[in-house]
C-alpha cells in the first residue's frame, strides 16, 4: 500500500500547480531563461509525468521503482504535512479494500466529472459499490 499511495500522487497528482513563484534574477531551466522579476507557475503534475524522469509515465504501476515524485512540492516549501497525508490514505485505503474487498465504481467511468479548478485536482464525488 506505501507504494501505491506513492504512485497515485506521482499518477494524478492532488495538487496540480504550486503556489506562484517569482524569478528574483534570471534562472535557466531545462535550456529555456525566464527573466528576472517574472511570475513563475509550476506544474507539479506535468513534472510528475515528465518522460525524461519516469518510466512509461502515463502508465499506473504499482510497484514502480523509479519513485520520487514532486507531488508535494519539494526545497524548502515541500508539504509540511506529507506524512500525515499519506499516512492517513493508507490507512483509509487499506481499511476501505479490507473490509470491502468488492468494491466497484457504482456509475461509468466517464460519468466521472473532475473539479473545475487549476489548484486541486479530485473528482466532484466517487460513486462507489461497496461488497464485501
Ligand atoms: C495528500 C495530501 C497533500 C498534498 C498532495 C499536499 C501537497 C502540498 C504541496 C504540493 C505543497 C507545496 C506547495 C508549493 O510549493 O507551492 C504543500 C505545502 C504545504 N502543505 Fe501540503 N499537501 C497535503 C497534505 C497536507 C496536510 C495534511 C498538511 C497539514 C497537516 C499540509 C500542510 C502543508 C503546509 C503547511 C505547506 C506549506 C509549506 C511551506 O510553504 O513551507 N499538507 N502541500
Amino acid at each position: 500500500m506505501p507504494g501505491a499511495v506513492e504512485e497515485f500522487l506521482r499518477y494524478d497528482s492532488p495538487i496540480c500547480m504550486a503556489t506562484t513563484r517569482f524569478t528574483t534574477e534570471p534562472v535557466d531551466v531545462g535550456g529555456v531563461e525566464i527573466p528576472q522579476d517574472e511570475l513563475v507557475l509550476l506544474s507539479l503534475g506535468a513534472a510528475n509525468r515528465d518522460p525524461a524522469r519516469f518510466q512509461d509515465p502515463d502508465r499506473l504501476i504499482l510497484d514502480r521503482r523509479d519513485a520520487g515524485h514532486l507531488a508535494f512540492g519539494g526545497g524548502i516549501h515541500r508539504c509540511l504535512g506529507a506524512l500525515l497525508g499519506k499516512l492517513e490514505t493508507e490507512i483509509a485505503l487499506t481499511a476501505l479494500l479490507t473490509r470491502f474487498p468488492g468494491t466497484t465504481l457504482a456509475c461509468q467511468e466517464r460519468d466521472l466529472r473532475w473539479r473545475n479548478t487549476m489548484m486541486l485536482r479530485g473528482l466532484e464525488a466517487l460513486p462507489l459499490t461497496l461488497r464485501r
